[in-house]
């Protein structure tokens, strides 16, 4: 059983209990599986879990075969949603050895978002370490190439009662997923769908943070967005139903003839690891980086008389997809004549290469599991 002390600083620390699963998957079944992981459905061996109640705290902690939760149909998290979760990948570098990209970014997150949602923070040290742990035993199933590992640490309520309150228990886990190259032969630019009908996030909402219900309270726009035959959804703000904030699962960013990006501000979006990265990446070039409101009317006068170049979306799933097309109920338009720019596809070179460590890390970006 995993062991809890104090560190030296005072902050807890976990020491995790590896049991390896005795029936790995042959190496046979795992390159098949491979070959084509397509995002989100082929799974690795592990997963990593720590269990925390309030009388113990964190406590509990594991590496172990991957496997069923047995819930009592009481679980808090069952019923009121208490449930927390990050997305962050694992690449393998032409070395073999991997990287990690800013998991201290995502245990921040973490954290607020867990502070949001009135649960128990994860300790930062033990989210890396689980993410780590993690990576380390499952390191055979990080595709070469393009491909990378989808790593997704999350946290549920896992307190049986029916009373609306903060649950006393949680279960943090990790779970990771390999995924093939994105876009096989390129990005190809994304047509987005501007939902009138249904917004995100409000001021003083959970916008910011990443629980599971920003997601269920997306689908219904997102399928609004596939009816009207387009890839995603961005959604406007909930004020004034006109600047834009984000899509269902990615930041968006604006390219101007004068070279510079805009993004919207912070607030009721998610702060996106790749948006801060970007935004990074572009002031480090010179380039003007304004983080403000910029509404869908001014969106399509820009691209109507040619002021606005590029538009892109960015996440960790797909890191920078161009925007080629925008519908909505007041008509279509197209940007950069539905092609991928060249700014974004700068941009999206330097940051892959950074990940896989074919460019220099000198923002410290980079952390080397192998
Ligand atoms: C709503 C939303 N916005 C933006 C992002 C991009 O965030 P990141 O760059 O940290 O993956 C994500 C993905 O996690 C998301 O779910």
């Amino acid at each position: 059983m995993g062991v809890s002390f104090d560190k030296a600083d005072g902050s807890l620390w976990l020491k995790f209990d590896v049991q390896p699963k005795a029936d790995l998957t042959s190496d046979a079944d795992r390159t098949a599986k491979l070959k084509d992981p397509g995002f989100g459905r082929v799974f690795t061996d592990h997963m990593a879990i720590v269990r925390y109640s309030a009388d113990k705290g964190w406590h509990n902690a594991r590496v172990e075969s991957r496997a069923n939760f047995p819930l009592d149909p009481a679980t808090a998290v069952l019923h009121y949603a208490q449930e927390i979760f990050e997305g962050l990948k694992a690449y393998r570098r032409d070395d073999g050895g991997i990287n990690l990209f800013r998991p201290d970014a995502n245990a921040k997150r973490f954290r607020n978002s867990a502070d949001r949602m009135a649960m128990a923070p994860v300790p930062e040290a033990v989210f890396i370490e689980a993410v780590e742990q993690l990576v380390h035993i499952d390191h055979k199933w990080i595709p070469g190439g393009e491909g990378s590992l989808y790593i997704r640490p999350f946290m549920i309520a896992n307190e049986i009662f029916l009373g609306v309150k903060p649950s006393a228990e949680y279960i943090f886990a990790v779970i990771a997923s390999p995924v093939g190259s994105y876009f096989k032969g390129g990005p190809a630019p994304v047509s987005i769908w501007v939902s009138e009908n249904y917004t995100r996030a409000a001021v003083g909402g959970t916008g910011a943070v990443k629980c599971g219900g920003n997601y269920a309270a997306s689908l219904r726009a997102q399928a609004e967005a596939i009816d009207h035959g387009c890839d995603q959804v961005v959604f406007l703000d909930a004020v004034e139903h006109r600047y834009i904030e984000e899509l269902g699962g990615m930041n968006v960013f604006f390219v101007f003839d004068d070279g510079s990006l805009l993004t919207p501000p912070l607030g009721t979006i998610l702060p996106g690891i790749t948006r801060d990265s970007i935004i990074a990446l572009a002031k480090e070039a010179g380039t003007t980086v304004r983080e403000e409101a910029y509404s869908i009317d001014q969106w399509r006068a820009d691209a109507a008389s040619g002021k606005l170049k590029e538009a892109f979306a960015c996440g960790t799933a797909a890191v920078i997809s161009p925007i080629g097309k925008v519908c909505s109920a007041k008509g279509d338009f197209t940007i950069n004549g539905g092609a991928a720019g060249e700014v974004a596809m700068g941009l999206r070179k330097k940051l892959v290469d950074i990940q896989y460590g074919r460019a220099a890390d000198t923002h410290n970006w980079i952390k080397k599991v192998l």
